[in-house]
């Protein structure tokens, strides 16, 4: 089946959402799980949180930020064209408890997209839900509404104070433990960097804390080792074994310093891009003189 794009929307800048049908993945996944897609032939596969599921419309939702040259292909997609090719469910689900839990979900920028399924399942499960939703500006946030409706209460926090608490997600869990609000877990996704402190400030507080990792993945499947990252000292595979773990025993640095190892080939890769993007504006608009 075509991965056709049936709805597609901008809910900050460089970020979309996009409803893409694909019924397998629609019926079979699972909070916490991705996909990898690719959306040219000569392109990188990426991976892509399964932010949103319609099982009688058979299509899957997902949010991308323009961070490179295949997102900056994908965000320029439009309703009506198809992803070349989309694999998945891929990755464990999010481990829900039971139902009789505080369950405190934290999202930090686009982890906010990844918040959604897991506060949702949470919520369904009959858990008690408080989420942070954090960005460093108001116009920077997104899916608000969306969390809200599977959340008991919910805090926004931004950098600079421009909407909801100023300050950073640690700042309202601080907040929340201060207040003798009982958590019994949480779960956190984000910059890397937020995940670290998040979990360095739940740590001291025994709240069991699962993050879930976004290392760099290229198959998916356990075979190429890209997604390597140490947990408790043991090398783990974010996509087959992930992506979330817990948070206490991982190790943010290391993970922090692999994301950053080709910072120089995806740059390169996002001039190239930007460099065929004018040639073919050049073409179009001398083709457009030509014929006039
Ligand atoms: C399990 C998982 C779920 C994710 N969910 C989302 C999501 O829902 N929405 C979203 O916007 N982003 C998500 N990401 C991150 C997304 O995959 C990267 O932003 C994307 O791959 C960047 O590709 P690019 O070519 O546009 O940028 P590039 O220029 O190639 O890279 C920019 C940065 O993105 C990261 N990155 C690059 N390639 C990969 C890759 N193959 N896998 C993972 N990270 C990579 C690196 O940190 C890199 O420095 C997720 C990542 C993982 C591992
Ligand atoms: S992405 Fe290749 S082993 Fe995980």
């Amino acid at each position: 089946m075509a991965n056709r794009i049936v709805a597609a929307r901008l809910l900050a800048d460089k970020t979309m959402l996009f409803e893409i049908e694909a019924e397998h993945i629609a019926r079979r996944g699972k909070a916490g799980q991705f996909i990898i897609l690719r959306v040219a032939d000569d392109g990188e596969r990426i991976p892509l949180t399964i932010a949103h599921r319609d099982e009688a419309k058979g299509t899957i939702t997902i949010v991308a930020q323009e961070v490179g040259k295949t997102t900056r292909i994908l965000n320029a997609l439009k309703v009506g064209d198809e992803i070349l090719d989309l694999a998945g469910p891929l990755g464990k689900p999010t481990d829900v408890p039971a139902g009789d839990k505080t369950v405190l979900c934290v999202g930090g920028g686009i982890g906010n997209a990844v918040v959604w399924p897991m506060a949702t399942a949470m919520k369904a499960a009959g858990n008690k839900v408080i989420t942070i939703l954090g960005a460093r500006t108001k116009d920077l946030l997104i899916l608000e509404d969306e969390v809200r409706a599977v959340s008991d209460e919910l805090i926004i926090t931004t950098d600079d104070g421009s909407y909801g608490r100023e300050g950073l997600v640690t700042h309202a869990i601080d907040q929340l433990v201060a207040d003798g609000v009982h958590i019994d877990e949480c779960i956190c996704i984000g910059p890397v960097i937020m995940m670290k402190f998040v979990c360095k400030t739940t740590k001291p507080h025994g709240i069991k804390t699962l993050a879930s990792l976004n290392p760099i993945m290229v198959d998916g499947t356990g075979m190429c080792g890209a997604c390597r990252v140490t947990v408790d000292g043991k090398t783990r595979f974010a996509c087959v074994e992930g992506p979330e773990f817990d948070g206490h025993l991982t190790d943010f640095d290391e993970l922090m310093s692999r994301l950053s190892y080709y910072k120089n080939e995806e740059a390169h890769s996002l001039e190239m891009a930007d460099h065929d993007c004018k040639m073919i504006a050049a073409a179009d608009k001398l083709t457009t003189e030509t014929d006039s």
